[in-house]
């Protein structure tokens, strides 16, 4: 298999531990071990006592339940646990997409979503754009429909989007669905920043709702536990389960014990992480808003109705990878420009999950104010 780099990956790979003030994270604050294991009552000690051997392919046991209790109609035999988000995108487009098939990707969204069907050999793609509306972004059903093609097998979305923030309402899902139900497509859904809503509405999983959808979960995002790297999908379809396991049995095989462990307590405590997180990116929106207000004549601000992203534009003129360039090459803020996602406009993408945020922004406006006397 031939595949294209990973854009995302390159750019943070040089410059995500190198750059002192991190502007462009996509995932929540994060936490120590120990703080988190002092959410749970004895759970420390059982952590250092564990076993170190290999672990249930499936995933932990206790951790599946746990999942389950996130969804409506889901048990434990509905959810497969992997070694993060990636690890089950990837999985899933091998498992899915054959020569031949054609499949829809919302769009901008996370490179795996897609790349791997450009790595099909003739297998179709199309994008699901997001359109900026002025004020954020949306999306139209009509433009979906219009998309789909006999060889249509299936559509990727990825809501709450990264990088725009835009978050489909529980009606805009049950559309969705409804289309995918209509023309017999399965539905990759995407759901890794699901309790980062900012408008207090709970949002529906797809795969509670549909046969054919599978819902992709991970600790990294809402929860900020990252570096643990458990994700999971879960679906109705058992069948298509089977299918990703066995395909995970040529990657990471099972997951590791001590990452399922944190996973389980954090999963115990999991609305007090969503709350605290919702709560830094509140407060960061002040600040950043703050900061938008100063500089309209640089900035043209994008509303995001989830966090942690939100996908600005840039209104000097230059290219905004040079913007970026220069903003981290000088001062060390690190911000994403949108030519990673191919962007049809000079967009960048601005993280609200760290409580450090205050500080990157006051390295951008030194920024600025040095290098544009603005
Ligand atoms: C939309 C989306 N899906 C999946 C992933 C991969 O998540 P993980 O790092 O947990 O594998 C990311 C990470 O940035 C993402 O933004």
């Amino acid at each position: 298999m031939r595949i294209d780099d990973f854009k995302l990956e390159c750019y943070f790979g040089k410059y995500e531990f190198s750059a002192p003030y991190l502007l462009a994270q996509s995932d929540c604050e994060s936490m120590s071990a120990r703080e988190l294991l002092a959410m749970e009552p004895g759970a420390e000690e059982e952590y250092l006592n564990q076993n170190l051997g290999y672990t249930e392919t499936w995933g932990d046991p206790e951790l599946r339940d746990l999942i389950a209790g996130l969804y409506r109609n889901m048990e434990r035999e509905n959810i497969l646990v992997f070694h993060g988000a990636q690890e089950a995108i990837f999985a899933y487009m091998n498992v899915m997409l054959e020569p031949g098939d054609h499949m829809i990707a919302m769009y901008p969204n996370y490179q795996s979503a897609y790349e791997v069907a450009r790595s099909v050999p003739d297998c179709g793609l199309s994008m699901w754009r997001l359109h900026d509306d002025g004020n954020g972004w949306s999306i139209d059903f009509d433009e979906l429909e219009s998309l789909i093609r006999p060889e249509t097998k299936l559509i990727a979305v990825n809501s709450p989007n990264n990088p725009t923030g835009f978050t489909f309402t529980n009606d805009q899902m049950s559309r969705l669905i409804e289309i995918c139900g209509k023309h017999d497509l399965y539905l990759f859904s995407d759901e890794v920043y699901k309790g980062l809503e900012l408008d207090g509405e709970p949002r529906e999983w797809a795969a509670d709702q549909y046969g054919k959808a599978v819902s992709l979960g991970v600790m990294s995002k809402a929860y900020g536990l990252a570096g643990i790297r458990v994700g999971w999908t879960a679906s109705q379809d058992r069948e298509l389960l089977d299918k990703l396991v066995r395909f995970k049995h040529y990657m990471s095989i099972c997951d590791s014990g001590p990452s399922e462990f944190l996973a389980k307590a954090a999963l115990k405590h999991g609305d007090e992480l969503l709350e605290r997180n919702r709560s830094i990116i509140r407060e960061n929106i002040k600040t950043a808003d703050a900061f938008f207000a100063r500089h309209p004549e640089v900035f043209e601000v994008k509303t995001m109705e989830c966090g942690p992203v939100a996908f600005h534009k840039l209104k000097l003129d230059m290219p905004v990878s040079e913007f970026c360039r220069l903003a981290v090459e000088k001062k060390g803020v690190l911000l994403l420009s949108g030519d990673v996602y191919e962007a049809d406009g000079p967009y960048f993408r601005m993280g609200y999950g760290r409580k450090a945020m205050g500080e990157g922004l006051a390295k951008l406006e030194e920024f600025l104010n040095e290098e544009f006397r603005l």
